[in-house]
């Protein structure tokens, strides 16, 4: 194997990720913020910032797809004579004498050294705070006294992302600042409609500023080159229309060994209607001074700070690991959790492949996200339960996304992927589990926002469940509707129009026979999940009238479902089988091996191992998975979008790291563990970023959406990372089903499932208002519980039942 550079590496003391050279094969990100605004930033501190939603409220412009790449951000520049520098090397590109950015939980450290003054700026969002902070310390370890200029530069955006890049008639016109003291003001629109503004502040005088970005770069010049810190002279210059942004300029005397920190602000603020002027066209400032006097010292900010990491502290104290393998307790204890927490606050909407202005939150992925995260912060995950539930149709069907400023439900793409019902039940299921909450299922939820129009929430659950029954094809198997989890297997729409989208034209839904195995295996383990509840709910009838639609599923998949070695994909328009052996292409599919077998569907008769049997024949490569095989090498009219892929890449036969899960599941149900383990290490972050930095390209410490597969160019290397259901998937995946530790309405579940080689492990498990120290002996076994002590008396079953207080555990297998 040829040995790959390496970037940067694990801090696991730190809870950070150092990377120690810029020029890392693509920008490797971070996030900040963890409730209203947030921000990305790169590890050249390009990136940009919004309030809740990165279309509609975006505070800094950011240009996609640009050239050179990651062009634009939060930069400082240093004039030291004539060497002017960036800490992030970027924009400048001036070659540092040290360079290391730390990513750690919600905040980013970037530090730069050029001939003897280190800068070094922290990064973070303060908690409950609209504002990101960026305290940045200048350090003279030369023995000369220093006389720096320092620059500031942000680049405003003007407010609605989408418009912003294309509405140019209009946007050259509109920009508006105000400047009064060290503070630049934002107020593009705000004489109008918006009630709301955004400034740049800095806790020092300054000797100088800019607003206008022709007048501080230079129109022939670059973010690279900007004129006015070039020559070393800001021009004071005020922005109107054109491209607002805010620079500060200050001069800086350093003595040898002498520091000096500069606080950075980067606000947010909303005012009421009648509240929002001081005068004629001079903007209430009021609560912009109120937060930068919250955080306008060095004791403040690190006050603010130390909230931060304490907060990361408790997340990261509910559940913790100690198996003896760095690269897996590092995976579970920080940077699975951690990518978690950004899907649940992001969902798919901003990464450096999702440009914030195309996707609201998923109605599937929302739900998804939430097992990745319920355990961390149960009181948000109900209300987005009650937020997604809340964009529900009366029939159970759903919008597929909705807008997070808004809540309201999605009209351009619209409803139809007739597996989002069922994932309603599987979020719900997990909340009440890790909480014991079951008055969630009373609260009172509306369909699609209306008022008026509230069931409970136990209501939208069923009516979830008679959505797929009510929509049965032919072979008694759900009807795929626009798509199920795959989005782009589109069985009712054929389109010979580049110019339509493949979500939203035509779901021909008359005379079609589209039928959808994912679908049929989702609604069987959901639906055995409903079934428990309603039973522990009281609620037989209701539970025995949905066993007998899970019983009739299970009996259509084994007679229409089941290909000979592993399940079918799906019936097309006309009926025709998909994913079978009879096909030419794609024979065979990863959902739904993955679910039929997390449904345990056709196990007594050796289905379930037939299907995982198959899955590493046909599927498996050296990277994980892949989606389906062989590839489409061509474009076919009744599948849609899944063909239009070249081959090995995204949903055609990309290694779609959200569903090997599914599979590994399906493998620790069956209790295959050596199996589990090696499929599961071969998308485990760590074992990656210590093999593939350079191959796989993307940050080495997350999960990504899609590694190219076999088929592809260059199988191994990695797209779209960060934001996707693998983070809460390959967490559901490892904390339950490999380490075996699992929430239930009663108390934990033990049930390990191990390779061979597996030695003893301890978990710290915080459940409810219990604290459990699990320690598990393998003794070599791949799975199956033996003996359960809980505080030295032994456990009938493998539930640790459910008490309140500090519990030891030894289970032995
Ligand atoms: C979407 C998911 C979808 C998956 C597979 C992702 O980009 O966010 O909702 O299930 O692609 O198509």
């Amino acid at each position: 194997m040829e040995q790959q550079k390496r970037y940067g590496h694990f801090d696991d003391q730190h809870r950070e990720y150092v990377i120690t050279d810029p020029q890392t094969p693509w920008p490797w990100i971070n996030y900040l913020g963890n409730e209203d605004f947030f921000s990305l930033i790169s590890n050249t501190a390009g990136g940009y910032s919004f309030y809740k939603d990165a279309k509609f409220r975006r505070i800094t412009r950011y240009r996609y797809n640009n050239v050179p790449m990651d062009n634009g951000g939060r930069y400082f520049y240093i004039k030291d004579g004539d060497t002017v520098w960036n800490p992030g090397w970027k924009p400048c590109k001036t070659p540092l004498d040290f360079y290391e950015c730390r990513h750690g939980m919600s905040y980013t450290r970037i530090t730069g050294k050029k001939n003897g003054v280190e800068a070094s700026v922290l990064f973070f969002v303060p908690l409950k705070k609209w504002c990101e902070v960026q305290k940045l310390t200048l350090k003279n370890e030369s023995k000369e006294v220093k006389q720096l200029k320092l620059f500031s530069f942000e680049e405003w955006c003007l407010w609605n992302a989408a418009t912003d890049m294309e509405n140019f008639q209009r946007n050259f016109s509109t920009g508006e600042v105000e400047i009064e003291g060290s503070t630049i003001y934002h107020k593009t629109e705000y004489r109008e409609r918006r009630n709301h503004y955004a400034f740049y502040h800095v806790n020092a005088p300054i000797q100088g500023f800019d607003t206008d970005r022709e007048t501080f770069v230079g129109l022939y010049n670059e973010f690279a080159d900007p004129q006015a810190v070039m020559e070393g002279k800001p021009r004071n210059s005020h922005a109107h229309g054109w491209s607002p942004i805010a620079s500060h300029y200050i001069e800086v005397t350093l003595q040898p060994g002498e520091s000096k920190d500069f606080v950075f602000l980067l606000g947010y603020i909303e005012n009421e209607q009648d509240e929002k002027f001081e005068a004629l066209q001079v903007i209430n400032k009021k609560k912009a001074h109120a937060l930068i006097a919250e955080l306008d010292t060095t004791e403040k900010v690190d006050k603010a700070f130390a909230e931060l990491c304490a907060l990361w502290d408790n997340l990261l104290n509910i559940y913790k690991v100690r198996t003896g393998n760095d690269k897996l307790d590092r995976m579970v204890n920080i940077w699975n959790q951690y990518q978690c927490m950004v899907t649940f606050n992001f969902s798919r909407s901003a990464s450096f492949f999702e440009s914030g202005v195309g996707r609201g939150m998923g109605f599937r992925d929302s739900n998804q996200d939430l097992v990745g995260f319920v355990h961390q912060i149960p009181p948000r995950a109900r209300q987005r339960i009650i937020d997604i539930a809340s964009t529900q149709f009366p029939d159970g069907g759903c919008y597929h996304q909705y807008q997070p400023l808004t809540k309201r439900g999605n009209n351009d793409i619209g409803g139809g992927f007739n597996d989002d019902p069922c994932w309603l039940i599987f979020g719900t299921v997990a909340y009440i589990k890790e909480t014991g909450d079951f008055s969630i299922l009373d609260e009172m939820v509306p369909f699609d926002n209306q008022p008026g129009t509230e069931v409970t929430l136990f209501e939208h659950l069923k009516i979830s469940m008679n959505h797929v029954i009510n929509n049965l094809g032919p072979h008694l198997l759900p009807l795929i509707g626009r798509a199920d989890w795959n989005d782009c297997l589109n069985l009712n729409c054929f389109s010979w129009d580049p110019n339509e989208s493949f979500q939203t034209t035509e779901n021909v839904s008359e005379g079609t026979k589209a039928e959808s195995l994912m679908i049929a295996g989702l609604f069987v383990v959901t639906g055995k999940d409903y079934v428990a509840l309603c039973k522990k709910l009281g609620k037989t009838d209701e539970a025995a009238r949905m066993q007998k639609a899970v019983d009739a599923m299970i009996a259509a998949v084994k007679k229409d479902g089941w290909d000979g070695e592993w399940y079918l994909r799906a019936y097309d328009f006309y009926g025709r089988k998909i994913g079978s052996n009879e096909n030419d292409e794609a024979k065979i599919f990863i959902e739904s091996q993955g679910w039929c077998t997390m449904a345990e569907i056709g196990a007594e008769d050796g289905m379930v191992a037939k299907s995982l049997d198959s899955c590493k024949k046909y599927l498996e490569c050296e990277h994980g998975m892949v989606l389906n095989n062989p590839a489409f090498s061509k474009y076919i009219y009744e599948y849609g979008e899944i063909s239009s892929y070249p081959e090995g890449y995204k949903e055609n036969a990309g290694i779609f790291c959200h569903n090997n899960p599914w599979v590994i599941i399906g493998e620790c149900l069956a209790g295959r563990g050596n199996d589990a383990w090696s499929h599961y290490a071969k998308i485990l972050p760590s074992y990656v970023e210590e093999k593939y930095q350079t191959l796989h390209k993307v940050e080495p410490y997350v999960n990504c959406q899609m590694v190219a597969g076999k088929d592809a160019f260059k199988p191994g290397e990695g797209k779209n990372s960060w934001l996707t259901g693998t983070a809460a998937w390959m967490w559901y995946t490892v904390s339950e089903f490999i380490l075996g530790i699992k929430p239930d309405y009663d108390g934990i579940r033990i049930d390990p499932c191990l390779p061979e080689t597996a030695t003893d492990y301890t978990v710290n498990r915080k459940f409810r208002e219990a604290d459990y120290e699990i320690t598990i002996h393998p003794n070599g076994q791949q799975k199956g519980v033996k003996s359960i002590v809980l505080d030295g008396k032994p456990v009938d079953g493998t539930v640790i039942p459910y008490a309140p207080g500090k519990h030891v555990v030894e289970v032995t297998m």
